[in-house]
């Protein structure tokens, strides 16, 4: 697969974060490695039965895309999107921009995350979730900062555990931007 790297964009302005400039941290092979070992994991956890992967929009669209491809047991994908960022900081208040669908109830509902950070987020929608009465709740993140929780969440499956540094691409921005990146930087 082509892809861009940072080197491709290396003399492009816009590729800092509040004045420092981005460098590498996370190679997308590791990445990729990870998502494969997870999928295997989850595939022998759930054999034949169906799962219901309700992915987190935006940051987690890649990953799990990724992920599905790598899960050989039956699945199907929803989405719902969160907010809770501003910048680099999380506001603590989480916003639900869709609803979660009905379907979920009586399924068993993997959650699909980029990044647990605080904790918040995934707190607030494992509740949200567990009031549709699924047959089971699990949660995958590709990324897990444990030094930064407030809230004690439990992480089913984990990518790659991180220091505590804001990072971009594979999905994860910055205001928006870097979700391009194959590759993960941080500032
Ligand atoms: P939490 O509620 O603090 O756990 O934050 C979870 C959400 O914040 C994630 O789903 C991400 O969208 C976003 N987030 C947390 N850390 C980072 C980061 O380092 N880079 C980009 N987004 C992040
Ligand atoms: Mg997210």
């Amino acid at each position: 697969m082509i892809s861009v790297t940072l080197q491709d964009m290396k003399e492009m302005s816009f590729l800092s974060i509040e004045g420092k400039n981005l460098c590498k941290y996370i190679d997308s092979k590791l990445i990729n490695e990870s998502v494969q070992s997870i999928g295997r994991k989850i595939s022998q956890d759930y054999g034949e039965e169906q799962i219901s992967i309700l992915c987190v929009l935006n940051g987690a669209f890649m990953f799990a895309a990724d992920l599905m491809r790598s899960i050989t047991s039956p699945c199907e994908i929803s989405f719902i999107r969160l907010s809770s960022y501003e910048g680099t900081e999380t506001t603590g208040k989480v916003r639900m921009v869709n609803d979660i669908p009905d379907s979920l109830s009586n399924r068993h509902v993997l959650i699909v995350e980029d990044i647990v950070d605080t904790g918040i987020t995934m707190n607030f929608l494992i509740n949200e979730v567990k009031k549709l009465q699924p047959k089971s709740i699990k949660v995958a993140t590709m990324f897990d900062k444990p030094s930064r929780r407030k809230c004690h969440v439990h992480v089913d499956y984990i990518g790659l555990t991180i220091e505590d540094k804001f990072i971009v691409g594979y999905g994860l921005d910055y205001n928006g931007l870097f979700r391009n990146l194959p590759d993960i930087y941080t500032k």
